[in-house]
């Protein structure tokens, strides 16, 4: 089974990108299952080297390592903050991406790993001016970032509370990227032994 983990890069309860990662999920093909991060999954402090020997920040950065590590690829949903990747996000990637460093016995939870970047925001840039820096972030961590991004302008109409799309958003461009990102996924992957 071919797993993706879906990364939200907001923490707030009614988040757009939630949403918009709700829909992108459910445009996935059979044979590959979602596995949802919950941002309450996550329960970080802000990175602190001095932190990284705490045995209680260690076991939740080595489960979230762990998980990174079990996917076959990512679809990271976030806002952008003042045109950059959110504080929660970076500080996510940091801690998992410090972990070998600590222990070599582990590998970069991100080497290899194909990503799909996706943003909405309320406003006309819809997220896209941050997806350069994602981009940079992820690629740093040796992911291989999709060619592709998926952004949405004024989120906050396209996509109703319930998920409901707007007409405009439920064409088929976008889910023709995470169909063609699911295929090189399944590519990668290779024919199960
Ligand atoms: C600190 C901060 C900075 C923001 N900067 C941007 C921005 O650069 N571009 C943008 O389109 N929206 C910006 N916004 C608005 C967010 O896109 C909006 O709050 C969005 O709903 C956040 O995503 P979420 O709904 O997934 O939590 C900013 C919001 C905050 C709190």
């Amino acid at each position: 089974m071919t797993r993706i983990l879906l990364v939200c890069g907001s923490q707030r309860a009614a988040s757009l990108n939630a949403r918009l990662l709700d829909a992108l999920a459910a445009a996935l093909p059979a044979g590959v299952v979602a596995d949802r991060l919950r941002p309450a999954e996550v329960d970080l402090p802000l990175f602190d080297a001095d932190r990284e020997d705490d045995p209680a920040v260690v076991a939740r950065v080595r489960a979230l390592h762990a998980r990174f590590l079990a996917a076959d690829a990512l679809i990271v949903a976030s806002p952008e903050y003042n045109g950059l990747m959110t504080p929660f996000l970076k500080n996510l990637v940091d801690w998992v991406s410090r972990l070998p460093y600590r222990d070599p016995a582990l590998a970069g939870a991100f080497a290899d790993k194909p990503v799909l970047l996706a943003a909405t925001s309320p406003g006309w840039s819809g997220g896209a001016v941050g997806i350069p820096a994602l981009r940079a972030l992820f690629g740093y961590c040796g992911a291989v970032v999709f060619g592709e991004a998926i952004t949405l302008p004024y989120g906050d109409r396209a996509i109703a509370p319930d998920g409901t799309l707007d007409p405009a958003f439920a064409g088929i461009w976008w889910r023709d990227c995470v169909a063609r990102f699911a295929a090189l996924v399944l590519c990668l992957k290779g024919p199960r032994p």
